[in-house]
This record gives C-alpha cells, sequence and structure tokens, in this order.
C-alpha cells in the first residue's frame, strides 16, 4: 500500500533517474522494475525529481508501477506464509494537493486492476458464475454503484435464448450481472461496458483438447475488467454515466447443451444458427449487448472479451486487435488508450467479412470459419448494437502472460482492459 508522509523512518528507496522522453509504459516499468529488485520490505520513497522534470501527472504511472510490482498471486497450499504487506512511504509532496489527488485516484485504479487480477487467476472450481457476480457485488459495496444480478429463471423470462444456449450446458446456472453508476444527473448520456464472464471454457460439445485447456477458466477476464473499471469509477466520483453488464456462464458438456445446427433465437429476435460450441462468447455478448441498448438505453457500447484464439495469432500478448464504428467515440478511445499505455491495434471491416457469418437457415451463424476469426467474432457482436458507437476488444492475448512483458505484471492474470475503460470513461467526465 502507499502512504502520503510528511517525513518517513522508513529506508529510502534511491529512485531510478527520470528522463524527459521516457512514456507512460516506461515509468510504470523504471517504477515497477525498482520495487521488485528491493529486497528490504518496507520503504520510502521521494518523487521530487519525477514531478520537477515531468510533471505531476507522472505520478500515476510511477503509482501504477508500484503498486503493480508489489501485486501477489494468490496461493492455496496448506502450510500458508502470511508475508506482511510493504508499505510505500512517498515523501516530498507536501503542499501538492494535485499529486495526493493524483496518487489516490491511482490506488483505486490498481484496485480495480487488481481485482480483475485475482478473479481471472481465481480456479474454476472456486468461482462459479454465482461466485462471480457475489463478488461483484462485493467490490461495488462501499461505493455508489447499483447491483441487479439476473436469475437464469429471469433470463428465461426475457428470452435471453442466446446467453441460455450457453449458460443451460452445466449445472452450475447462468447469470448477468449489471452495474449501474449515475455520476452525472446533467447528461442521458450512458457509455455502456459489456464484460465476457464465461468462468469456465470446455469449449462444449465442439471440446477443446487437453492442451488448450489450463487457460480456461481466464475466460472471464472481460467482465473481471469492466467490474474493475466500474469500481474506479465510481470510487473516484467520476462525472459519467455508465451500465456495466457481464453475461456470466459455464461451456460445459451435459444433456442440456446446445450442438452444432441448433437455431436459436436472441433477446432482441434474430436467429443464429449455432456451427460451433465453441463459439460461446459472441452468444454471451450479443444477448448483452441487445439487452444494454435496448433496456438499459445506453449511448454507445464497449465490449471486451477473451473472445478469439485469432486475436492472440495478431497482435501476441502486448497488444490487443480492436474493432470501431463511430469515429468520434473511437476518438475518445483513442485518448484514453493514450492514458492507460494499453496498446490496441483496429482491425479493418470489409463488406466480405459481414458475409462469412451469414447463414442459411438464419439470420447469421456463430463463427465465420478459420479465417480473419477475430474480425468476423467481432461483427457477429455488432449485430446486437443496433447502429449505436461502438468499440470491441478482443483481450484474449493480453489478459494473461504466462511469462510476464512488463515488470509490472507478474504471471497470470494481467488485469488487462481495466485501465484503457476508466480512462475512456473518465475523459468523458472530466477534463484532463
Ligand atoms: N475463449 C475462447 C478464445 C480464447 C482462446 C481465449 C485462447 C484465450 C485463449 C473462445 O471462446 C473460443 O473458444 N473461440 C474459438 C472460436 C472459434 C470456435 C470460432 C477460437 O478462437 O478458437
Ligand atoms: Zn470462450
Ligand atoms: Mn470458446
Amino acid at each position: 500500500m502507499l502512504r502520503i508522509v510528511e517525513t518517513s523512518m522508513l529506508p529510502v528507496l534511491t529512485c531510478p533517474e527520470p528522463t524527459e522522453k521516457m512514456d507512460r509504459i516506461a515509468v510504470k516499468e523504471v517504477f515497477a522494475k525498482a520495487v521488485k529488485e528491493w529486497k528490504g520490505g518496507s520503504f520510502a520513497l521521494d518523487l521530487s525529481n519525477w514531478i520537477a522534470l515531468k510533471g505531476t501527472d507522472c505520478l500515476r504511472d510511477a503509482a501504477e508501477g508500484i503498486l503493480l510490482a508489489l501485486y501477489k498471486p494468490a496461493k492455496y497450499s496448506k502450510k500458508q506464509s502470511e508475508e506482511p504487506e510493504t508499505v510505500v512511504e512517498l515523501i516530498g509532496l507536501r503542499g501538492n494537493e494535485e499529486a495526493k489527488e493524483v496518487i489516490r485516484e491511482t490506488e483505486h485504479v490498481v484496485k480495480g486492476i487488481v481485482f480483475a487480477r485475482n478473479m481471472t487467476n481465481m480456479p474454476g472450481n472456486m468461482l462459479r458464475p454465482l461466485d462471480f457476480a457475489g463478488k461483484v457485488a462485493e467490490l461495488v459495496e462501499q461505493v455508489p454503484v447499483e447491483v441487479e444480478i439476473l436469475s437464469r429463471e429471469r433470463l428465461a423470462e426475457l428470452g435471453m435464448n442466446a446467453m441460455l444456449a450457453v449458460g443451460d450446458s452445466s449445472a452450475y446456472p447462468p447469470c448477468l450481472a449489471i452495474l449501474r453508476y449515475r455520476g452525472n444527473p446533467d447528461t442521458k448520456e450512458i457509455t455502456g461496458l459489456v464484460g465476457k464472464g464465461v468462468t469456465c471454457d470446455t469449449g462444449g460439445y465442439c471440446l477443446k483438447n487437453a492442451g488448450s485447456m489450463m487457460g480456461i477458466r481466464g475466460d472471464m477476464a472481460g467482465g473481471a475488467a469492466v467490474a474493475g473499471a466500474i469500481y474506479a469509477l465510481a470510487a473516484n466520483g467520476v462525472k459519467v454515466n455508465v451500465t456495466g453488464l457481464i453475461p456470466m456462464c459455464e461451456n460445459r458438456i451435459s444433456p442440456g447443451s446446445y450442438l452444432p445446427g441448433d437455431v436459436i433465437t436472441a433477446y432482441d429476435g434474430q436467429t443464429i444458427q449455432i456451427v460451433n460450441t465453441d463459439a460461446e462468447g459472441r452468444l454471451m455478448l450479443g444477448d448483452a449487448v441487445a439487452y444494454a441498448v435496448r433496456t438499459e438505453s445506453v449511448s454507445q457500447v464497449v465490449d471486451i472479451a477473451t473472445l478469439t484464439g485469432a486475436a492472440v495469432g495478431i497482435t501476441a500478448f502486448g497488444a490487443a486487435p480492436c474493432l470501431a464504428e463511430g469515429e468520434a467515440f473511437y476518438e475518445e478511445f483513442l485518448e484514453g488508450i493514450g492514458l492507460s499505455g494499453e496498446r490496441y491495434l483496429r482491425l479493418p471491416i470489409y463488406p466480405e467479412y459481414e458475409k462469412m457469418i451469414e447463414s442459411e437457415v438464419a439470420d447469421m451463424k456463430n463463427s465465420g470459419g478459420k479465417f480473419a476469426g477475430t474480425i468476423t467474432a467481432g461483427l457477429f457482436i455488432r449485430k446486437f448494437a443496433a447502429g449505436r458507437p461502438w468499440i470491441h476488444l478482443d483481450i484474449a492475448g493480453t489478459s494473461w502472460v504466462e511469462k510476464p512483458i512488463y515488470e509490472f505484471q507478474a504471471k497470470g492474470a494481467t488485469g488487462a482492459g481495466v485501465t484503457s475503460m476508466y480512462y475512456l470513461c473518465r475523459r468523458k467526465g472530466r477534463s484532463l
């Protein structure tokens, strides 16, 4: 944890020297590295050099780098070794209210990232869909966010059959978590954040092979990121309206599982021919996006998901493919990612890609085949956004690192997407 103090009794860690040309990632990296190399427990840090050369805003990255370097994934061994929490005391900020504000804001953002990492790392048997909903509700308990959990029965009444097609494959029932944060009563504008919450993805009857099963518990990273971002927005009192929707389920084999060849009718009445039960995320997200637009009246939508293996083929683990419609909204997103330091690569939308998901018997099919899989998956979801400005983030590659790319990462979940969604929404609510 960070503590802002006048003077400190703790040993002082010699701060790395700032340089003019360091970008946001470089600043995070430099601090994370210094913290990881320090083996002396709690310490003090004087950041006045950094503020003098790079301005107060660099504290955002310094604080994020420090706190994320301290992150330790949970362990479940019988003999628990309780390590004391490392305290980092920041000195040299006396009278600098702006600096203190930036640090406080970043602490809330980091709590959102840590939540996303913890959820994504959690073993599947400890995080069923309803457990996940409970954790999300707990996260936002102390901040002004309204939580609604739609049960399996309610989803059936509402006709969310695309969600149920997947969710009914498991004895652990699906649900839809809805988070409403209203920070700006002066406008009706609402940004919808929709995150895939598949707590385990076996592929269903189109079963994955054993080699690709280890990571299946991480298939709810997008949903966890949505919750983390909304927590941070609410904790920081950002002046925006946001509704988060997290469809939660397992994708398994059971008598109730859906099958290739099935045709289902989604919440908005569009029909879907199932050609692959492993393309389950788009079904969950399609219904949730339709619900966001029709029933929650969101003005624009971001969806975020560990959606396609093809995404990893395009940009690997350090950047994520994205699709967008609506240039003004995309511009705002670009400004947001400028602050977050995350990397995205926009993919094109051409008419031939739309043709790839046309079905002979239904309004669409749930896989466009083996080419351009990231684009066709995104375009499937776009069909449910009713023409609203839309951004689609495929974090299949960036949400998890077997080998960390950056010092501010740990092996396992990265918390991808939290900062980009936070800063996208924050931009709308605050002038920077
Ligand atoms: N959750 C997976 C995508 C994924 C793969 C995420 C690897 C992280 C690492 C998704 O549900 C999936 O299985 N997608 C299929 C779609 C295909 C069947 C059209 C894929 O990408 O193979
Ligand atoms: Zn999946
Ligand atoms: Mn799948």
